[in-house]
């Protein structure tokens, strides 16, 4: 006889978090979806759009190289210990808005954390952000830097909307998308969205934010988020 499983209630299930282990993997809990998706150009060459091209099996619990060296990326396979990785974090727990430089416009105020920056280039595009948001009284100009803004991966850029004072952030299903950039070659930083705490080996948790991008080559000087380092590893 086959027994019933009893279907665990929601309340009983374990929250979705990622805990970054001392010197090892990201221990990814609670059945967070993992999917790769890549960065798609404009025929400008401009960076424009996002393309899933693989989605992972859903799995309650696992671990995903923080190293750079997995021979079975995205997951670690325990080569961290063999390349001795420090992997000593330097990231902020202050919220990111208290380091952000500040560009009000007429329609929109862009908050600019330059620190945080994994060079994705989303907001290059139609004269690039800094503008767009100058010239946020033109309804183009707000609407293309609002776009540029929720693409922006680590959260670098939040547009906030100066009628309400509150941001404008995309409506994102809470996962880890694995970033690569074919067109030049690039394998990015993991895409933490929707708001999944990350806690710091030491047990402290950073700034839950809607958009965040943590280090997986293992160069970042600012990990456990990416620095843009991965671009000339
Ligand atoms: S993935 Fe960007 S610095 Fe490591």
């Amino acid at each position: 006889m086959t027994e019933k499983k009893t279907p665990v209630p929601d309340t009983q299930k374990e929250p979705m978090k990622i805990t970054v282990s001392k010197n090892g993997p990201y221990l990814v809990s609670g059945g967070v979806p993992l999917k790769t998706e890549e960065i798609c150009n404009d025929d400008e060459g401009y960076c424009r759009t996002w393309r899933e091209t693989k989605s992972y099996p859903l799995q309650q619990h696992y671990a995903l190289c923080r190293c750079g060296h997995s021979g079975n990326k995205p997951f670690c396979d325990g080569t961290h210990t063999k390349i001795h990785f420090d992997g000593t974090e330097a990231g902020d727990f202050e919220p990111a808005s208290e380091h952000a430089k500040v560009i009000r416009g007429p329609a929109l105020t862009l908050a600019d954390n330059e620190h945080l920056c994994v060079h994705a280039r989303f907001c290059m595009r139609a004269g690039g952000i800094w503008n767009l948001v100058r010239q946020s009284g033109n309804d183009e100009a707000r609407d293309i830097a609002i776009e540029e803004a929720g693409n922006c991966p680590s959260g670098r850029l939040v547009v906030m909307d100066n009628k309400t004072g509150k941001a404008i952030e995309p409506d994102f299903e809470k996962s880890i998308v694995v970033i690569e950039y074919p067109a030049r070659g690039e394998h990015g930083p993991l895409w933490v969205r929707g708001g999944i705490p990350v806690i710091s080996a030491d047990g402290e948790p950073y700034e839950i934010r809607n958009r965040v991008a943590l280090c997986r080559c293992g160069y970042s000087g600012n990990k456990p988020f990416c620095d843009g380092s991965h671009i000339e590893s």
